[in-house]
This record gives structure tokens, sequence and C-alpha cells, in this order.
């Protein structure tokens, strides 16, 4: 390609005049995310509970040059999803990217297992997930069909537990299997108006997720990840980028990111 089609090429995919909304972004892949978007031109809208949080991230994004808009959301609360989208369209103006993040890994076995993680689970990674893709759909037809792009992205994060049930993981599975069935169906409902549906599967990070465990399944996640060189939030938030800046006729349907030391 000669350089002046080539320089092209790359200002038709960079992200500059879209708005991208991250949830989970108070921490881990949601931070990194933003930070890479913002990097390529996206104003950013971040969000999860902690505030604080999110008003750090918001003046690192304005120290590098990029626009962010901090919402305080608790994505589980259907109304408080639907806030949230809809005041990121009120302040920024559009909405063309959904990257849905916000997640919860409660392991341990099914047996005797405490029943509110489970709900803890189904709430955000799943219903969750929903309520934030359901209230932002509308917007992410507009874009792509009005757009400076003339297309959209919905970047949904699942797992490797999405694709390979485990022992002692059989709910937090569910639940990403639940993300990858429902994120296929809706790329089928809605790619060719130009929406294009991602699915990211990481395998083991370096973030606060591990934290929520209980100290018994903390100690026994830690031996089986002994001696693997873990992915860092920045590697996973370059394949998000890789995927929502990629020409409006390519649509990457599914990422799945391992450290390379990770055999299962
Ligand atoms: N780390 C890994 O090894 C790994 C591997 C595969 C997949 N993943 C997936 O990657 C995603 C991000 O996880 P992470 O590893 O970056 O973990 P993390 O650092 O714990 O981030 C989780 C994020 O979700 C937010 N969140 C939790 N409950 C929420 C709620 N009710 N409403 C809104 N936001 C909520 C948290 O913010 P607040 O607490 O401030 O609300 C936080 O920003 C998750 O979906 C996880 O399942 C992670």
């Amino acid at each position: 390609m000669a350089d002046a089609e080539h320089l092209e090429d790359l200002l038709e995919h960079s992200l500059e005049e879209t708005v991208a909304l991250v949830t989970g972004a108070s921490s881990g892949i949601g931070e990194a995310t933003a930070i890479a978007l913002a990097e390529q031109g996206a104003t950013v809208s971040i969000a999860a509970r902690r505030k604080d949080r999110l008003d750090s991230l918001a003046q690192r994004i304005s120290s590098i040059g990029g626009r962010a808009h901090v919402i305080e959301a608790d994505v589980t609360d259907e109304a408080q999803a639907r806030s949230m989208v809809e005041q990121t369209v009120r302040e920024l103006g559009r909405l063309d990217t959904l990257v849905n993040n916000a997640g919860v890994m409660l392991l341990g076995p099914i047996v005797d297992a405490p029943t509110e993680e489970w709900r803890r689970m189904v709430h955000l990674n799943l219903l969750g997930l929903l309520y934030c893709t359901h209230a932002a759909l509308p917007h992410l037809l507009e874009a792509a069909e009005r757009g400076p792009r003339n297309v959209a992205d919905i970047v949904n994060v699942s797992s490797v537990a999405g694709r390979v049930a485990r022992l002692g993981s059989g709910v937090y599975n569910a639940t990403k299997w639940g993300v990858v069935a429902f994120s296929e169906s809706l790329r089928q409902e809605v790619t060719a108006r130009h929406v294009r549906v991602t699915i990211v599967e990481p395998g083991a990070v370096m973030t606060e997720l591990a934290t929520h465990l209980r100290p018994e399944i903390l100690e026994e996640q830690a031996r089986n990840f002994e001696g693997t060189e873990l992915m860092r939030s920045e590697d996973i938030a370059r394949t998000v980028v890789f995927a929502v800046t990629q020409p409006r006729h390519v649509a990457i349907n599914e990422l799945l990111v391992r450290p390379t030391e990770q055999v299962r």
C-alpha cells in the first residue's frame, strides 16, 4: 500500500471523536482498557462503584491529554446501569463502544457452597452485562448508522473459564459460558447493522480479582499458578484496542488470550 493510503487507513480506524463506556474501570483490566482507549483518541466514560478510584483514573487520563467522565454505578441494579448509559450519552453526546468488563470470580466447590457467592456472580457477570448491553444497544445502533466510523462495538469480557470448565469453578464457569452464548446470539442479531460484538477471554491476569476469594480458595489458586508469569491488565487492554480499531468490514468475534505458561 502506498504511504499516503496507509496513513489514511490508520486515521480511519483511530477512535478520535468516538465515545467509549467501560464498566469496572476502577481497577485491573477495566482501568487499563479505559487508558488504552483514551490513548487512541476516544472520550471515555468510566464506571464502577469506587468513585475515588475513578476520580484518580480520570485525572491520569487527562494528564495524558485524554478526556474521561466518571460515573458511580452498580451495574447489578438495572436502573443504575440504564442511567449510566443515559448519563454517558447526555454528557458526551454519543456512544460508540461499550466494554462490559465488570465481573467477580468467587471460586470454590459446589458442595456446601455459600450460595450468596453464586448470586453475586450471576447478578454481576451475567445480569449486569445484560442490563448494560440492553441500555446501550439503541445508542450503538445509532452510532453505527450515523457515527464518525459507521461502526460500533460491544466488547464482552468473558474468560478462559467461558471455554474450559474446571473443578472448583462451576458457577463462575456458568456465568462466563453464559456471556459467550449471549454474545454470539447478539452478534448474529446486530452484526449486519454494523454493531460488532467481540468476546475477550483472558487467562490469568494480575489484578484484584482473586482478592475476593475465601482464604483457603485463594491459597489453592496461588498454588495452581505458582511459577506462571501472569499477564498484566495492559495485555488485555491491547487486545480490546486491537478489536475495536479494525476497519469497518472486519469483526474480531473472539479472542482467547492466555499467559504463555498457562496450560489450561
Ligand atoms: N484477572 C483475571 O485473571 C481474569 C481472567 C479472566 C477474566 N477476567 C475478567 O475480567 C474482568 C475484570 O476483572 P479484573 O481481573 O480486572 O478484576 P478487578 O480488578 O477486581 O476488577 C473488577 C471491576 O469490576 C467492578 N465491579 C465489581 N462489582 C461491580 C458492580 N456491582 N457494579 C459495577 N462495577 C463493579 C470493580 O469496581 P468496584 O468494586 O469499584 O465497583 C472493578 O473495577 C472480569 O469480568 C473478570 O471476570 C479476569
